[in-house]
Parts: structure tokens; C-alpha cells; sequence
């Protein structure tokens, strides 16, 4: 286990500068196991039940690095840092924004897609899900504006296809219609704009664009737009299951 000096942990976490932090530590504001710290260098193991233990201004300490979360991303949010508008970011909490490592999206989803988003500090888990060499599905829903026509699924299978502009064909893909102007789509790469440019090449147009598996996690019900939630270890085992 490892373990990092109070002041270093509490900024990493997005709590201050060490400067910042030593004053709120020398205020009395962090208390480990019911003692009031005084020592902005001693050394803290970052145990898991850390957060439980430790407190700041009488509030559990943040989670550890490691954080993985799930957003139900919403229509109209830009997964970026910097854009002007709303960002998913946004849907964090602020302090969140600061951390040391920073959280970052897994991928990325349109503005206008929903649906399930994850984000991470966790560089070696983040690559893990959108390597293509793990083939990671994710799994859409596409409102048409046009009729299928009953040859897209096996174009989209065929690993032939060409997005414009492009010189490697799509890995193949699994359509599912849902109706005439509704399927889902599932795909193990993750080109830009990949579902919309994949309906273009088939000559029609995505209306609308909702992400609700990744892997084997799908989006929980119980997850209404602009909700997150932490991931736990099992929630994590199930994207590569
Ligand atoms: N494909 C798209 O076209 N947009 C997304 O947001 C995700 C996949």
C-alpha cells in the first residue's frame, strides 16, 4: 500500500495548493481516526477505508485515486475541458475537477449522444476499454430519419465497409432493427462520429443517438441524466466480461 504526505494527498485530491492545504491543516480542519492532525508532512498509507477514517471540515474525505464513475451523459453536454457550454465535467463534483490525477472520459460520446459515459483517473484501465485490440463493444440505440433498407446489417458485418474519407475498412458490426427507423448498433471501434458516418455510408441519417451497453455493463435504470455513480470493482469486471 502505498502512502503520500498529508499535504501532497489533500491537493492531489483537489483541496488546495500544499500551501492551501498546510493552512487548513494548521486550522484544524482534518482528523484521522477521531485525532485532529497537526503534521502537514506526516506520511498517510492510502488505505481503501481511508475516506472513512479521515475527515475534512467534518466531511469524509474524497475517494482515493483509482475512481472510475459512470455518467448518464446528457443531450447537449461536450465530453471536453474546454469548450464553451456545458461539459460532462460539469456534472462532477467541483473540487473533483482538480484532482491530481485528473478524471477523464473513457472515450468519447457526441453532444448530442446520451447515455452511459465512463470516467476515470485510472491511465492503464482507460486504455484497457478503448484499445482495439480488446474489442470492447459498445452498444447503440439510432433513431433513423429514413426507413431501413434491409441491407445494412450485412454491410455493417461485413468488416468491407468504408467511412469516407478513410483508407481501413470498419471491423464488423451487429445490427439489431428495432423498427423501421430504429436499430441498435453494436461496434468494437470507436472512430469519430463512427454510428452516424456508418448510417451516412448506407445513405441515411441518425436523428437521434443513445449509448446504453459498454462491454457487458449496461446503463443502469436507476441512473437518470446528469446522474453519476461510482463504479465498483464488479461494475469494472463486467465491461471486459
Ligand atoms: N458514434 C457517433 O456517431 N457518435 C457518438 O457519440 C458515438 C458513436
Amino acid at each position: 500500500m502505498s502512502a503520500l504526505r498529508l499535504d501532497r494527498l489533500l491537493a492531489n485530491l483537489g483541496y488546495g495548493s500544499r500551501r492551501e492545504v498546510q493552512s487548513l491543516v494548521r486550522a484544524g480542519a482534518v482528523v484521522l481516526d477521531g485525532t485532529t492532525l497537526t503534521d502537514s508532512d506526516m506520511k498517510i498509507a492510502l488505505a481503501p477505508d481511508l475516506p472513512a477514517r479521515l475527515s475534512v471540515d467534518g466531511m469524509p474525505l474524497d475517494p482515493l485515486p483509482g475512481l472510475t464513475l459512470m455518467l448518464h451523459k446528457p443531450l447537449g453536454m461536450t465530453c471536453s475541458h474546454k469548450e464553451a457550454g456545458p461539459l460532462v465535467y460539469d456534472a462532477l463534483p467541483e473540487r473533483w475537477r482538480r484532482r491530481e490525477p485528473a478524471i477523464s472520459t473513457v472515450g468519447r460520446l457526441d453532444k448530442e449522444t446520451s447515455g452511459l459515459l465512463l470516467m476515470t483517473d485510472d491511465g492503464d484501465l482507460l486504455h484497457r476499454i478503448i484499445s482495439p485490440k480488446r474489442h470492447v463493444a459498445k452498444r447503440y440505440v439510432a433513431t433513423l430519419a429514413r426507413p431501413l433498407r434491409g441491407d445494412e446489417g450485412a454491410l455493417f458485418a461485413a468488416g468491407t465497409l468504408m467511412l469516407e474519407g478513410e483508407n481501413k475498412p470498419l471491423a464488423p458490426a451487429v445490427l439489431e432493427p428495432l423498427s423501421a427507423t430504429a436499430a441498435r448498433l453494436i461496434i468494437t471501434e470507436g472512430r469519430y462520429h463512427q454510428v452516424r458516418r456508418m448510417f451516412a455510408a448506407v445513405g441515411n441519417h441518425v436523428d437521434a443517438l443513445h449509448r446504453d451497453r459498454i462491454g457487458g455493463l449496461e446503463l443502469p435504470a436507476g441512473l437518470a441524466p446528469g446522474g453519476t455513480r461510482i463504479m465498483t470493482a464488479a461494475e469494472i469486471a463486467a465491461i471486459f466480461a
